[in-house]
């Protein structure tokens, strides 16, 4: 009894700060006069306006206008990006299509309108940038070889990439802008799961997130669905020779007076701080000793599953497992910070939690579960007694909305977006979440014996990541 009202008190302590998270965004600007995207897409703010009709899709609810725009960055619509939003401080957000424009804006308090800066949504060049199917090298990465397809999309292959700052749902799922296939290429080397190709949508037809990176490909690359206009494809077709060979003194002196004991078979969940390809743990252990930013500790993956970049420096210890093709290396003598066996980000965001956080979090679940079934139950009653009223778009009825509204019901071009996942150019529903069946197809292209094993490795974090962050923006 004692122990259980421990635990509610917790919870209730730690519930305030978690529940009010999402506020922060209070202190977030309301309405910026201009905003660059995390992708890279340039606003023009007219604040206090509203911009009505041209509705890309019906209106969603986000916490501030910065998210509403950061949503249109990662819009794939009827063949055509987000060109603008409208975000009302109630939270609404609505998208705006190719048609909107800075010549129909109506003073409106409580009500902001962004567009995107004229030509960023401009078609870049399309032209297949190499011979069809001929071969490359990649700057800046050893060993990497790539196959060009031209005019090919990858369909599938899909996941919630580390370098994503959120994991969103259809159609948001994309993040990456890139001017050029070998630009897009670059994001792909850096990405965690290993990255085995792209497809790089120039004309931005599928929105002004235009460079997918790939878990894998099939035995054919597709051709792209009419509305997704002109795109083209790389498959990387091999990758560097990792020496896998574990040293066999499982001791080594590296620079600076710095020693390391070795464990070969083993990963370490301490929490990483970056990671770089590396074609041996002996340099990887050389990287973390001269480096000057708290390096404790180096997890080395000989098989790549996790990414091209396979030497992690981490400056925190945890839990070790194991893994075959992992070699987990600690930094002996000074004292080691150790971080939590609960799992944490690898991009390292709030990661300190305390153990006593980590007993309430079950409790907080449980009740937050209750609350939300609670609150799901209260909401459904109300929204089918009030549904008729909502459609008809309440106060703020835009021009158009009706229309739009229609769309969801009868989707015209949503559909491949993944609506109905008819003809998917890159599937993507129900692909995040799911990284079981991503990793099913990498095992049997790559087909080596270790990379069953590692995958899991990969997934390890890719599933914390599906589950924490998709949170973040909704
Ligand atoms: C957004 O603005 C920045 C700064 O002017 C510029 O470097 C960048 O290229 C712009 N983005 C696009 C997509 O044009
Ligand atoms: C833009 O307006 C034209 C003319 O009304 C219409 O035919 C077209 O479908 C609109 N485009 C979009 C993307 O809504
Ligand atoms: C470890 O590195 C992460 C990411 O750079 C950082 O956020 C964290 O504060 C560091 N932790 C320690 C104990 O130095
Ligand atoms: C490890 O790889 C580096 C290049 O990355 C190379 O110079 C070095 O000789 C290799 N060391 C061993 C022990 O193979
Ligand atoms: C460190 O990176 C690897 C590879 O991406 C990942 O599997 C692991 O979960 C990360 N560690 C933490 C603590 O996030």
């Amino acid at each position: 009894m004692e122990s259980l009202l421990a635990a509610i008190w917790a919870s209730a302590a730690l519930a305030t700060p978690l529940i009010a998270e999402p506020l922060l965004s209070r202190d977030v600007v309301t309405c910026p006069p201009t905003y660059t995207t995390k992708n890279g897409l340039n606003f023009t703010s007219y604040c206090e306006k509203n911009n009505p009709g041209n509705d890309a899709l019906p209106p969603f609810l986000v916490s501030s206008m910065q998210e509403c725009m950061e949503h249109c960055s990662r819009y794939w619509g009827d063949g055509e990006g987000c060109f603008g939003v409208v975000w009302r401080e109630d939270q609404n957000c609505w998208l705006r299509t190719s048609n909107t424009t800075s010549s129909n804006m109506i003073d409106d308090k409580g009500i902001h309108a962004a567009l995107v800066v004229e030509g960023e949504m401009d078609p870049l060049d399309t032209k297949c940038p190499e011979t069809d199917l001929s071969i490359h090298t990649l700057d800046g990465s050893p060993g990497i070889g790539y196959t060009v397809h031209c005019g090919k999309v990858v369909t599938g292959f899909d996941t919630c990439w580390s370098g994503y700052p959120s994991c969103l749902d259809a159609p948001y799922i994309g993040f990456y802008h890139a001017t050029s296939l070998e630009d897009c290429l670059q994001n792909c080397v850096k990405e965690h799961p290993l990255c085995r190709g792209v497809t790089y949508n120039p004309s931005l037809k599928i929105g002004f997130a235009n460079c997918w990176p790939k878990t894998g490909f099939g035995n054919t690359l597709q051709n792209p669905d009419t509305t997704m206009g002109v795109s083209h494809s790389a498959t990387i077709t091999s990758l560097d020779r990792i020496d896998s060979t574990c040293p066999s003194d499982k001791t080594y002196d590296a620079s600076g007076n710095k020693a390391f004991d070795i464990q070969c078979g083993k990963v370490n969940a301490g929490t990483n701080i970056t990671s770089v390809h590396m074609q041996n743990v002996t340099s990887c252990m050389d990287l973390c000793a001269s480096s000057n930013n708290g390096c404790v500790g180096v997890v080395f993956d000989t098989s790549l599953a996790s990414g091209y970049e396979n030497c992690y420096l981490q400056n925190t210890t945890s839990v070790m497992s194991d893994l075959a093709s992992g070699t987990y290396a600690l930094l002996t003598g000074s004292s080691i910070p150790k971080s939590s066996s609960t799992n944490v980000p690898a991009s390292g965001t709030t990661e300190k939690k305390s153990s006593k956080a980590w007993i309430a979090g079950p409790v907080i679940g449980v009740i937050l579960g209750i609350a939300l079934i609670a609150g799901a139950i209260l909401f459904f009653r109300r929204r089918k007694a009030k549904s008729a009223v909502a459609v008809a778009g309440g106060g703020f009825a835009e021009k158009g909305a009706e229309g739009s509204y229609a769309h969801q019901q009868a989707p015209p071009g949503y559909g491949h977006v993944g609506y109905t996942g008819a003809p998917p150019p890159m599937q993507q529903h129900g692909s995040y979440g799911a990284p079981s069946e991503l990793g099913g197809s990498n095992v049997t292209e790559l087909a080596t014996g270790e990379y069953n094993q590692s995958a899991k490795y990969a997934h390890h974090g890719a599933g914390t990541k599906a589950k924490q962050e998709p949170q973040e923006l909704a």
